[in-house]
């Protein structure tokens, strides 16, 4: 499509999606200083904090405002392969950027990436424990043992990498809509609005998600976190 052709600015992000990035963005901040300086109990509640919010964003995912729903930006390996190769043909033509109302079909498979990954690194702190330098056992030690519990803390510490080069390669991606096509997807996840040529939303704005909903699904989120522990702590 155009670039040149009248453009409309529409509300992209609602405001729960917003603040659930942002908050995540600065949970995972605390959670890397936390386990630098074995802070280990703020460490522990912001992994809680964290796994709260990735299962709200699951949630959410299935009652959300439009464009956050997962059947909204899951998409298979054919539109995949096809947005790939329209981006490419994209590449150094003038006024010819891809859009997409939402995440598009690569982005939406980073974001399926981030989740999974930043909830598996959650779960397994669960279990993790830290005797090096000093004794610490996250909550859920005792229902696995220590030796399967040094196991998965062994994976614990390493899956950091794995989250830097995610969240790396999804900065990264950011900034190069940014450079090569001008398209600066980050300030619309600060202020929720994106203009977009005319005909490609003439049929009106994505649906906003309902606060109360995203209320409900965070209060959620937080008693299946809080209750398991209580229910399985020793
Ligand atoms: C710990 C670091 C980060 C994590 C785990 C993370 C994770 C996520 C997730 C899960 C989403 C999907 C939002 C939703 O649909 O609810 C998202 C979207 C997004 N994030 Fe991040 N993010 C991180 C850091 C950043 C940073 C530092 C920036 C900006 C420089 C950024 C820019 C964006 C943008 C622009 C989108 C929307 C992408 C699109 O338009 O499709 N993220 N991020």
């Amino acid at each position: 499509m155009n670039n040149s052709s009248p453009t409309r600015s529409i509300l992209l992000w609602d405001i729960p999606t917003r603040l659930f990035h942002w908050s995540l963005v600065l949970l995972m901040i605390g959670a890397f200083i936390t386990a630098n300086q074995a802070m280990m109990e703020r460490h522990a509640l912001i992994g809680q904090a964290i796994l709260s919010l990735i299962i709200y964003r699951i949630l959410w995912g299935f009652v959300g405002g439009e464009t956050t729903r997962f059947r909204h930006f899951v998409k298979g390996p054919k539109t995949l392969i096809a947005y790939l190769v329209d981006l490419r043909k994209a590449l150094g033509k003038e006024g010819e950027k891809p859009h997409s109302v939402g995440h598009n079909p690569a982005g939406g498979l980073m974001i399926l990436l981030l989740l999974l990954a930043v909830l598996v690194q959650a779960v397994l702190g669960l279990f993790s424990n830290e005797d090096t330098f000093l004794y610490f056992d996250a909550p859920l030690v005792h229902l696995v043992g220590s030796s399967i519990s040094n196991q998965l803390t062994a994976i614990h510490k390493s899956l950091p990498i794995v989250l830097l080069i995610l969240v790396a390669t999804h900065v990264g991606a950011a900034l190069s809509y940014l450079l090569l096509f001008g398209d600066n997807l980050i300030w619309p996840m600060i202020t929720g609005q994106k203009k977009f040529p005319e005909q490609l939303v003439a049929q009106g704005d994505p649906k906003a998600g309902s606060i109360r909903l995203a209320l409900l699904c965070l209060g959620m989120a937080i008693l299946l976190v809080q209750g398991s522990i209580w229910i399985l702590s020793p």
